[in-house]
């Protein structure tokens, strides 16, 4: 195969969604027609159990178990397909937002009875900043749900896109019947099963042959309803959907396997391989012959015992090779890889080469890589588009061991390179403060000081809505707003301005204020 027929047949995606709307389920299914698993439960521990929640040791032990399923390649049909896990824990969700940097595309999960709720709401937002494209699939069809139409308004409303139904389903509940495909013109009736596949039947919507298989009044509801849906959403159209405008919806069931085969068979259709990617100095195309890719996470092995993490590389652009020699940019240094992985399934195995799409684990036994670093074949290559997000909560970070200052400062570095949590140090007074998306990051860091780098932190209270950077054209505005607001100023890790809103009153007020000054809630503006 040529190396453009090689990244072609790449579809790299995450599936997203609020916890419990059926994620890990639809994963399986999808691995169970991949052929890469052969029995349903299998990648359940690839989840983090509800029951351990507070525990985060047992969260970070389970976290480990999923390095090897972090990544999810298998073939499908002449495709190469790689699913990217994300955390369920919204605790997590920073790992979550990185992840989304490395996908070409989305599809998103949401439960028919419950709607969007607010975790999927939160990573749509970050879908639309950086335009991926999204397939939505409403899922437990074989529950009493809301009603179809009202479902597409409401995913509409909150997730701010357009949407194409591309099945539609036949009632619901234990009267479900199946889902008439719109993108295929088949009918696919249910039969509730967790393992089997479903019995699909072409059938065109205006034949009597649609009666024969789920009645008068059913197909007559089916018949109207898909007339209005004609009506009232305009044809499906591919570019909108790639633009990231529109989002195509299938309806189903991914316990009972039902509606799956149909999402995975349009997707490797419709979704895009690779897209080019913005670096700073260009826009790097996947079919160059030159490798390039960038470091989008690196998880860490909790075991003190043997301290060494795995960086996972995306495949920007050309072929990654088994002990070739590429520049580490930040470093400017060339190295090799003797011991690469891939990720097949459930497997961790060494690899000799990637291909554009693909993520490459690459052990680390001691600070090489940090959240974004940039490897290619020699270029002087910088990739961007890794954004921080305003944390949600902040405390002051203090030494509570005054002989081992050095080991606190090293250790809190390398974390942060990790993308463990933000640092952010107060112009005021130097005071480092710690920003994270849950409360259980901060235990995890504390754990770590202490374990990894035999250092020992406090942490004291600090009353923060949100940091934003700022920035302006308007120099001496901003140079007045930073001297007025100077005990609520702080820089990141790359020294830009932040500022410390206290509520979000005194944002506003900030806002309104101060119009030449843009306030942004992401480090990427
Ligand atoms: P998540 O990864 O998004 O958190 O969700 P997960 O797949 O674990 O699904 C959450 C719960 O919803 C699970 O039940 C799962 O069996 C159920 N579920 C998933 N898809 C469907 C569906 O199509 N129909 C119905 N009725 N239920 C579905 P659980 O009881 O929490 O877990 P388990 O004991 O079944 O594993």
């Amino acid at each position: 195969m040529t190396l453009k027929e090689e990244i072609q047949r790449r579809r790299t995606f995450a599936i997203i969604s609020h916890p419990d709307a059926g994620k890990t389920t639809l994963t399986e299914k999808l691995l169970l027609f991949g052929g890469a698993i052969h029995v349903a439960g299998a990648v359940k521990s690839n989840k983090i159990r509800k029951t351990a929640t507070s525990d985060w040791m047992e969260i970070e032990k389970q976290r480990g178990i999923s390095v090897a399923t972090s990544v999810m390649g298998f073939e499908y049909e002449g495709y190469k397909i790689n699913i990217l896990d994300t955390p369920g824990h919204q605790d997590f969700a920073e790992d979550t937002y990185r992840t989304l940097t490395a996908v070409d595309s989305v599809i998103i999960v949401v439960d028919a009875a419950k709607g969007v709720e607010a975790q999927t709401r939160k990573l749509m937002e970050v879908c639309r900043m950086r335009h991926t494209p999204v397939m939505i699939f409403v899922n437990k069809m074989d529950r009493e749900g809301k009603d179809p139409f009202d479902i597409l308004d409401e995913l509409e409303q909150e997730l701010q896109i357009a949407v194409r139904p591309l099945s539609w389903p036949i009632d619901m509940g234990e009267r479900f019947r199946g889902v008439y495909n719109m993108y295929r013109d088949s009918l696919d009736l249910y039969k509730p099963s967790k393992q089997v596949v479903t019995e699909s039947v072409h059938v065109e919507l205006q034949s009597s042959g649609l009666e024969k298989h789920i009645g008068d009044s059913l197909s007559k509801k089916l018949r109207d309803d898909v007339e209005l849906i004609t009506q009232v959403y305009p044809v499906f159209d591919r570019e909108a959907y790639l633009a990231g405008h529109l989002a195509p919806v299938f309806f189903g069931s991914a316990l009972n396997n039902f509606g799956v085969k149909e999402l995975l068979d349009c997707f490797v259709e419709i979704a895009p391989s690779p897209r080019p990617v913005q670096a700073e100095e260009r826009i790097v195309d996947p079919y160059e012959e030159n490798f390039t890719g960038f470091v989008f996470k690196i998880h860490a092995n909790m075991d003190p015992n043997h301290r060494s993490c795995i960086a996972f590389v995306k495949v920007c652009s050309g072929k990654f090779e088994r002990n070739v020699n590429y520049r580490h940019v930040r470093f400017n240094r060339m190295m090799k890889f003797s011991a690469p992985t891939a990720f097949m399934a459930q497997k961790k195995e060494v690899l000799d080469e990637a291909y554009a799409g693909d993520i490459v684990g690459l052990p680390d036994n001691g600070g090489t890589f940090k959240i974004g670093d940039t490897l290619t074949s020699g270029e002087e290559l910088h990739f961007k588009g890794l954004p921080s997000f305003s944390p949600e909560m902040f405390k002051y970070i203090e030494n509570a061991d005054p002989m081992k200052s050095k080991q606190l400062n090293k250790g809190i570095e390398q974390l942060m390179d990790e993308g463990v949590a933000q640092l952010f140090t107060h112009q005021f007074n130097g005071r480092k403060i710690i920003g994270t998306v849950g409360q259980l990051q901060f235990e995890v860091i504390q754990y770590r000081l202490l374990h990894e780098y035999n250092a020992q932190c406090r942490w004291e209270p600090i009353n923060l809505y949100k940091a934003c950077w700022i920035e302006s054209d308007d120099l001496a505005q901003l140079e007045d707003f930073k001297r007025r607001k100077y005990q609520y100023m702080a820089y990141d890790r790359q020294g830009r301005d932040v500022f410390l809103a206290e509520s979000s009153y005194i944002l506003m007020m900030a806002q309104q204020d101060f119009k030449n000054i843009r306030f942004h809630f992401s480090s990427e503006y």
